[in-house]
């Protein structure tokens, strides 16, 4: 119940709690009274909270402890969810388990990367034997190779590629050889878009969308241009009017962090054309998409040519990685050896853990399964995303809450509507939903049913997941709905 219905019926009560003690009534009476009536709103309030705290008492410890060491006690922005967020020490298959003894079901798969789930059989088995042989040479190395190789049969438009250890390294890379093949400064990217940390597009991520994300950014956000998703009429008015500075458009096939959004029909499409037109370069973030949506990656499926585009995730089989790929004609200026003129050649790293071998294996080894077992792994974990988007309409619908789920593939997210927003196309609609509802459903599935969601982020299923596990997050669901959290 409403914190608020809880005051409007308290505060009668209390007054005529209080007037009683100034009759004849015994005094001691009126305090227990007093007091059973405040346990009683303790009982009550935040129950979710407190439930939760009594779960996780010792990750309440860690995480006070991690505060001394870390700003915010965090090593990644969007970890912390309120009160603390629970300390893993262990993840298999579909689970987490937490260092108090709680297991939950794993909807956020770690970052969305782990598409077989945790630690699959074959991958951990082909690691420990690598880790015997070493973890980082340091130098040039087979499996590298054969990773390379797999990925280009997969995905022939990487004719080239770099690997580094980040998906927000691969990003900035490839803003990089835009500008440098380009000749030009301006990077356009989405409202809301996602491309990891790097100071090259990190602008208009969190809402409000048109003031900096931050101290340090001002001078890198002077090049970066932002446009909204799925309006392709003002984007391209937007573009037109930089159109000769230019160098690059960054775009994710589907807004992840954003909000799970699919690209209208033409605006992907309506993007690159302009781009080819225009000899700006048109970049495709697949650090979520690629061998998620298909293992040929969302430009197969929305027959896009991307000039580049970037890896990450899966690519790496649960271990750092970040790839940029792309035309021969491109990625060659960064080729460092036949060229020995500075001037001529656009600098792109890697890094010390670039290719390491142990990261090779591991994403050698789930791209290995995923081909072999394409046709298994993919109608199934895109059968359960279509059930788990209709059945959780349905429930929301039958509720009348008024509820919108999007996504497409093995991901899907809630978007809680109102009056101010109907439908989901963008990151601005995704801002005017009620994100506090969002927020109290995925810390109620934690809290009480055990069902990880990172809260407010999109969800994503892994090979691992069954339907009786959708079926559980769909009665939890109900039981959240009838027990009026939401
Ligand atoms: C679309 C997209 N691009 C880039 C990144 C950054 O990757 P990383 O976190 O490996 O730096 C992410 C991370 O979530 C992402 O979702």
């Amino acid at each position: 119940m409403k914190f608020r219905v809880y005051i409007l019926v308290a505060w009668p009560i209390y007054i005529f709690v209080m007037n009683l003690s100034y009759s004849n009534f015994p005094k001691f009476i009126t305090y227990k009274l007093v007091l059973l009536f405040f346990l009683f709103l303790y009982m009550h309030i935040d129950k979710l909270n407190r439930t939760y705290k009594k779960n996780t008492k010792h990750s309440n410890l860690l995480y006070k402890k991690s505060l001394r060491f870390f700003p915010g006690g965090i090593s990644h922005n969007i970890r912390f969810f309120s009160p603390y967020p629970f300390f893993v020490k262990r993840a298999v298959g579909k689970y987490l388990f937490d260092v108090d003894g709680n297991t939950y079901t794993d909807y956020w798969m770690g970052h969305w990367a782990l598409i077989l789930g945790h630690s699959p059989k074959n991958v951990s088995l082909a690691l420990s034997k690598q880790v015997k042989n070493g973890t980082l040479y340091g130098t040039v190395n087979t499996v590298s190779v054969e990773l390379a190789e797999t990925i280009q049969k997969l995905m022939p438009k990487a004719e080239k590629m770099r690997f580094a250890t980040t998906g927000s390294e691969a990003t900035m890379y490839a803003v990089r050889l835009a500008r440098a093949v380009t000749k030009k400064r301006i990077v356009a990217k989405i409202i809301g878009g996602w491309h990891g940390f790097n100071s090259s597009l990190l602008e208009s991520v969190n809402y409000p969308f048109d003031i900096s994300e931050g101290l340090g950014l001002d001078v890198d956000n002077k090049y970066i241009q932002s446009i909204p998703f799925n309006d392709l009429h003002t984007s391209l008015q937007i573009l037109n009017k930089i159109k000769d500075d230019l160098a690059c458009i960054i775009v994710e096939p589907i807004l992840g962090g954003a909000g799970c959004i699919t690209p209208n029909n033409d605006y992907l499409q309506g993007l690159q054309e302009f781009s080819k037109k225009n000899n700006i370069i048109f970049i495709l973030d697949e650090i979520v998409t690629g061998f998620r949506l298909s293992i040929h990656g969302a430009y197969k499926m929305f027959k896009l040519d991307p000039d580049l585009f970037t890896l990450g995730k899966i690519a790496g089989g649960g271990l750092p990685i970040g790839i940029v790929c792309g035309k021969s004609e491109i990625l060659s200026i960064s080729n460092p050896i036949d060229k020995n003129n500075k001037n001529l050649i656009c600098s792109i790293g890697g890094g010390t853990f670039s290719s390491n071998p142990v990261t090779m294996i591991a994403g050698l080894k789930t791209l290995e399964f995923l081909q072999t077992n394409k046709k298994t792994i993919y109608s199934k974990i895109n059968e359960l995303g279509a059930y788990t988007r209709k059945e959780l309409q349905k429930i929301f619908d039958e509720n009348n809450i008024d509820v919108k789920i999007t996504g497409i593939g093995s991901l899907f997210n809630i978007h809680f509507l109102n009056d101010n927003v109907k439908e989901i196309n963008n990151s601005n609609d995704v801002a005017l939903t009620d994100k506090e509802k969002l927020r109290k459903y995925h810390f109620a599935l934690i809290s009480k049913y055990k069902i990880f969601f990172l809260p407010l982020k999109m969800g994503a299923i892994s090979y691992q997941h069954s339907k009786a596990d959708i079926d559980k997050l769909l009665t939890s669901t109900r039981s959240i709905i009838e027990s009026k959290i939401l």
